[in-house]
């Protein structure tokens, strides 16, 4: 699929979204949070749900906890427009409370879409709600920062679960734990994409 496709898909889900009025927590919101960037992004950034600034601006991660996923970006040299970043829930929960499991389910289809238009090589889920999705029963204090490959919708996905930038802001250990999971990233996108070359290279053998 190419970029323009892509651009185009993502164009016409966030429109089937926004029309969706079985979504929860649409009532309190002032803004849908699709997500943000490249459609055709390598890397994609699953957090919790859209805070105050999020639901006023219509972005994802424009606040203190965006914030300091910036600067994470800025340590790895991955400029923001490259990724593509979104929520687990697309409309802000009152009072930035914890997202229900009903709200991740109503939701789940749509990002589930989103990941297929998009494709990534690598998620990298943004505290314990994203990471559940994908990898559920584990703790994010066991596994923060260690890639996990995965069957996702009859396609290999490499999970990076991280801490959610806010808990860094809230504890000087997590902030640190954190800034070394990212910078970890640019290795595994490096490994993830020779796998794929080496694979193809197989395939293309199999076909002599
Ligand atoms: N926290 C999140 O999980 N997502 C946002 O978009 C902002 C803050």
């Amino acid at each position: 699929m190419t970029k323009e496709i892509k651009t185009k898909k993502l164009k016409e889900l966030y429109i089937k979204m926004k029309a969706d009025k079985t979504l929860p927590l649409q009532e309190e919101a002032a803004n849908l949070v699709f997500g943000t960037g490249n459609p055709a992004a390598e890397i994609m950034f699953i957090g919790e749900g859209p805070g105050y600034w999020e639901d006023q601006k219509g972005e994802p991660f424009v606040g203190n906890a965006g914030k300091f996923l910036d600067q994470l970006l800025h340590s790895i040299k991955l400029p923001r427009e490259s990724v593509f970043i979104t929520n687990v829930v697309n409309y802000r929960p009152p009072e930035n409370r914890d997202p229900l499991p009903e709200e991740i389910a109503a939701f789940g289809p749509y990002i589930d879409e989103m990941i297929d238009i998009i494709k990534p090589k690598i998620i990298v889920t943004l505290g314990r709600f994203s990471m559940a999705k994908f990898i559920p029963g584990v703790r994010i204090s066991d596994v923060h920062g260690k890639k996990k490959l995965i069957d996702w919708k009859k396609r290999k996905i490499t999970i990076i679960p991280m801490y959610h930038p806010a808990a860094g802001l809230r504890n000087g250990e997590v902030k640190r734990r954190t800034i070394d999971d990212f910078g970890k990233i640019p290795d595994i996108l490096t490994e993830v994409e020779q796998t794929e070359v080496v694979q193809t290279e197989v395939e293309q053998m199999e076909l002599i």
